[in-house]
């Protein structure tokens, strides 16, 4: 499964001509050149703006930017920039001085963070198509996206110092199974809790749901020394870890 996704992200790209990408096990897909080359608006500076979130509750990639996002995405740019993530965060880590109770966590978002839904994306427009629930929701049940590798490494790195992982979710509770069997196919092979959004949420935002969720972890005596996702959401609001890490996403937003 690592490899495969290796093999899916190595793909290069050239800034010229049109690019033909093959996917493992599926349908070729075709990308332009994917240059920044939309009239009006700089995709590179819209990005830059969505990571830092500077644009809010935006729904969708603007149309001209979707071949952008989908050379980002499949290119060396957004591993490199994972790992600049990942590395910081490891750095963090080692740089706090744990309990040794085993009451130190670090909390992990699942998608874009723990696993990888670009296979998904890359048949669906890379999000600059619109959100389509049935067809996400049956790719999720397949339960056979990827890890990051990057974070997978992050995981790795903290166990060995000793400190526990815990998976945050937006994910609902129906998806338990598929999740965690999901995440041990690739390699998450042991966690302190696997957070899922259960029934007692309805119309909270994100940020709402995951404060909730840690401020319970925090009740219980865990101390988050760090907390990494996609979104800001994932980060802001209360408890949000001693230490917070953002991986990039330009694909879709969740307030
Ligand atoms: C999840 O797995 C457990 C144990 O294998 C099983 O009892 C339960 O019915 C499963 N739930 C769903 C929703 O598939
Ligand atoms: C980590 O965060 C907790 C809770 O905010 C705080 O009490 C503690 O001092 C912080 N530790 C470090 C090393 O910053
Ligand atoms: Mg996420």
């Amino acid at each position: 499964m690592g490899l495969l996704f290796l093999i899916f992200l190595a793909t290069t790209i050239s800034d010229g001509s049109p690019a033909k990408e093959t996917i493992p096990g599926d349908k070729v897909l075709l990308l332009g050149p994917g240059v920044d080359r939309a009239p009006g608006l700089s995709c590179l500076s819209w990005r830059l703006a969505v990571e830092t979130n500077n644009i809010m509750d935006w729904d969708i990639v603007p149309g001209q930017c979707g071949d952008y996002v989908g050379h980002y995405m499949m290119g060396d740019q957004y591993r490199k920039d994972s790992s600049m993530v990942t590395d910081q965060a490891i750095l963090h880590a080692q740089s706090v001085t744990l309990g040794r109770d085993g009451k130190d966590v670090w909390v992990f978002d699942i998608d874009e963070t723990s696993l990888s839904n670009l296979p998904y994306y890359a048949r669906h427009g890379f999000g600059a198509e619109p959100f389509d629930s049935k067809s996400k929701k049956k790719w999720e049940l397949e339960g056979k996206a990827p890890a990051l590798p990057e974070t997978l490494k992050l995981y790795e790195k903290l166990l060995s110092l000793g400190i526990r992982v815990v998976f945050l979710s937006g994910k609902s509770e129906e998806l338990r199974n598929v999740t965690s069997s999901n995440l041990r196919l690739v390699g998450y092979h042991t966690w302190e809790k696997l957070i899922l959004k259960g029934s007692s949420y309805s119309g909270e935002t994100a940020v709402a749901y995951k404060s909730s969720e840690r401020g319970k972890l925090v009740k219980s005596g865990y101390r988050i020394v760090g907390n990494i996702g996609d979104q800001w959401s994932d980060i802001l609001g209360t408890n949000p870890g001693n230490r917070t890490f953002k991986l990039p996403d330009p694909m879709y937003y969740v307030a």
